[in-house]
Formats: structure tokens, C-alpha cells, sequence
């Protein structure tokens, strides 16, 4: 594997709102530098619907090579309906899912944290989400994303076929399940694994996997086992039953979704996107709000940073060794939040709108 550079980290902002909300990790990025000389060479690149614009490919190979580099990606969003028609290959997405598989990041974790200073923005009662802490793991570089065969052919009858094909391999279920397993450890100890075991036989073997795993290395873990569609509605129902949620990589895209809003605005999470460490402990990561690139809100100074900069605080945390710092930074933004600053996704009466840099400000002022 290439020698990774730690301190590098590259940036990728992307469409969208992504420029915006980097900015701001942007900012804190330099803060950390000036004020506790932490060394952070940072980077910048296109990457999603502006590289397709201008070079006429949603990633470079000289991204791609500089991203393979890189111990730390911090990206923003990509896509926007301004590339919709674009073909297949070159849509904006294809550039994540390419560094999403081409790095192995297949642990994908995504907390669902309901802050108490925001029980009122969710649509849910306060009673059901205050105190919510939910970590969603979900499987990144398999399942009906990447198998194949896929695509659309013409059949009989002039009809077309669109195919997509659902697999796992054992090893690729074992090796995110043994990433949720020692986050639970570490957290309420507690897994629930989502799968549809009772219609698709890859979900059996996931199942069997996970189980299997569980009873030969994380027997004091709590383990059970939930079908898909059963932990949408608990996670609507009762989410507080859950600690972490193991899953594949479609069911965890949506599941994920569905948590954010129990936190009141798909613009606080963050998520990060881990590979496996090699043997000399260094592991490729790309940390990155869960929420897309919202052009119908781009440009306007309104977008929250707030999950792009707990995205840059699971990098502290996760890849950069700063436990410290990522709760240093993670404080920084409970205390603005209990200032009653908010961008207006959060905006609730009594508080104050601030747009989105003024919110990094407000961030920055509380990490002095
Ligand atoms: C996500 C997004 C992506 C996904 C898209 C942008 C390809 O929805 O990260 O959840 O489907 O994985
Ligand atoms: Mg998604």
C-alpha cells in the first residue's frame, strides 16, 4: 500500500452546498494549524458535477491518485439536477461510488444524535427522540450498489430490462459486522443487524454470518436481528430500542435517512467511511455530511455546516488519533447550539439565524 501522508487531508467539496459547508471545516482546519500547530496540509480538488464540467469526467485519475494518497478525504456533496441527463457512467454519483469501492471504505458509520438543545426540530415527539443515540453501520462497497451483471437491455417484444444484482461474499459481512460489534463494545453493547433474511437469500447468509461471527468472538455483545422493513417502522416508532444498527449497503442508505430526521434536520450528521488498517496501523477514510448537495439551496449563505464539521471531528477522531480535539470541536458546537444560534433548516421560535458562516464563526469563537 502507498505510504500514507496522516496530516494530509484532501478536500473535496464538490456540487451543491458542498463548497459552502467545506469552507467552514476549511476554516477550522486553519484554526487547529494557528492555534495548536497541528500541521494540517489540506489540498483542494473537483471532484462530482464540476469535474464533469470542466474535464468532462465526474473524477480525474489525478484526483483519483491524490485521493488514494490521502489518509483523510473530507468531502462535501455531489449532483444537483443540472447533470440528471448526463450518461450513466459520468453522473456526479459514479465519482463517490468509484472512491467508495476503489479505496475499500466499506464500513460506513453514521450516528444519529438527537441534541437536547434540538428535541423541538424534529417532527417527532420530544418524549420519543431526546436523548436519541443511534450509530448506523452500514456496509459500503458490496451488495445491490456493485454486482453484477447490471445495467438496461433491450428484450422481446421491445420491451427493456433494467438489472441490478444483490450480493455479499461471507468475508464482506464479517468484516463490517466485526466493525459494529466493536463499536457496541465501546458504546451500549448492544447490535441489531437488519436484513430481509425472510426473502432474499443473500440477507439468510447475512444473518448467518453475523451469528455466527457473534458466538465465536463478541459473545458478550447483545446481538438480535431485525427484517429491514420492521426496523423502518421501529426506528419511527420506538428508536431509542437501538444502539448500533448493522446493515447492507441499500437498506443502510435508507435507514439512515429515516434516523436523521429523527435528530430534527438531515444537516447535523456527519458519517465516515472507513477502510480496513493495513499492518502498519494507517487506514484510508472519507468523512462527509449524509445530507446531498441541496441545490435548491445552494449559494444562499443558508446551508449547515454543522455536519461537515462533525464530519472533520470523526477525522480527528477516527484517523488522525485527536480524541481531544474531536471533543474539543463536538463542545464547540453544543455551545452554539445552546446560544440558540441556528441556520434556518433548524430555525425554531426564540432562536436566533445565523447563515452558514457565521455559524463556523460562532463554532471557531467557541474553540478559543
Ligand atoms: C448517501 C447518498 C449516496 C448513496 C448517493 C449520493 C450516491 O445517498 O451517501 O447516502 O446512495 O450512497
Ligand atoms: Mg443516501
Amino acid at each position: 500500500m502507498i505510504k500514507l501522508e496522516k496530516r494530509k487531508i484532501l478536500l473535496l467539496p464538490g456540487d451543491g452546498i458542498g463548497p459552502e459547508v467545506t469552507e467552514e471545516v476549511k476554516k477550522i482546519i486553519n484554526w487547529f494549524n494557528d492555534n495548536k500547530s497541528l500541521g494540517f496540509e489540506t489540498d483542494e480538488e473537483l471532484v462530482g458535477g464540476c469535474s464533469y464540467d470542466k474535464h468532462g469526467t465526474p473524477i480525474t485519475d489525478e484526483v483519483f491518485y491524490k485521493a488514494l494518497e490521502s489518509a483523510v478525504i473530507m468531502l462535501g456533496a455531489v449532483g444537483g439536477p443540472k447533470w440528471e441527463s448526463v450518461e450513466f457512467d459520468k453522473k456526479p454519483e459514479r465519482a463517490l461510488l468509484k472512491l467508495r469501492k476503489e479505496l475499500k471504505l466499506f464500513a460506513n458509520l453514521r450516528p444519529a444524535i438527537c441534541f437536547k438543545q434540538l428535541v423541538d426540530a424534529s417532527t417527532l415527539k420530544p418524549e420519543i427522540i431526546s436523548g436519541l443515540d443511534i450509530m448506523i453501520v452500514r456496509e459500503l462497497t458490496g451488495g445491490v450498489y456493485f454486482g453484477e451483471p447490471r445495467g438496461i437491455k433491450p428484450i422481446e417484444n421491445g420491451e427493456r430490462k433494467g438489472v441490478n444484482t444483490h450480493t455479499y461474499k461471507s468475508s464482506e459481512i464479517i468484516r463490517v459486522a466485526k466493525v459494529a460489534f466493536d463499536l457496541a463494545r465501546k458504546r451500549s453493547n448492544k447490535v441489531i443487524s437488519c436484513e430481509k433474511s425472510n426473502v432474499m437469500e443473500a440477507g439468510q447468509l447475512w444473518k448467518e454470518e453475523v451469528q455466527a461471527l457473534h458466538d465465536k468472538d463478541y459473545k458478550d455483545v447483545n446481538l438480535s436481528h431485525m427484517l429491514a422493513d420492521n426496523c423502518a417502522m421501529q426506528l419511527v416508532r420506538n428508536p431509542k430500542q437501538f444502539d448500533v444498527i448493522l446493515t447492507d449497503n441499500l437498506f443502510g442508505d435508507m435507514l439512515s435517512d429515516e434516523a436523521s430526521m429523527l435528530t430534527g434536520s438531515l444537516g447535523l450528521l456527519p458519517s465516515a467511511s472507513l477502510g480496513a488498517k493495513n499492518k502498519d496501523g494507517e487506514m484510508r477514510a472519507m468523512y462527509e455530511p449524509i445530507h446531498g448537495s441541496a441545490p435548491d439551496i445552494a449559494g444562499k449563505g443558508i446551508a449547515n455546516p454543522i455536519a461537515s464539521v462533525l464530519s472533520f471531528a470523526m477525522a480527528l477522531r477516527y484517523s488522525l488519533d485527536l480524541d481531544n480535539e474531536a471533543e474539543v470541536l463536538e463542545k464547540a458546537v453544543q455551545d452554539v447550539l445552546n446560544d440558540g444560534l441556528r441556520t434556518k433548516d433548524i430555525l425554531s421560535e426564540g432562536m436566533k439565524e445565523v447563515s452558514t458562516s457565521e455559524m463556523g464563526d460562532a463554532i471557531i469563537s467557541k474553540l478559543q
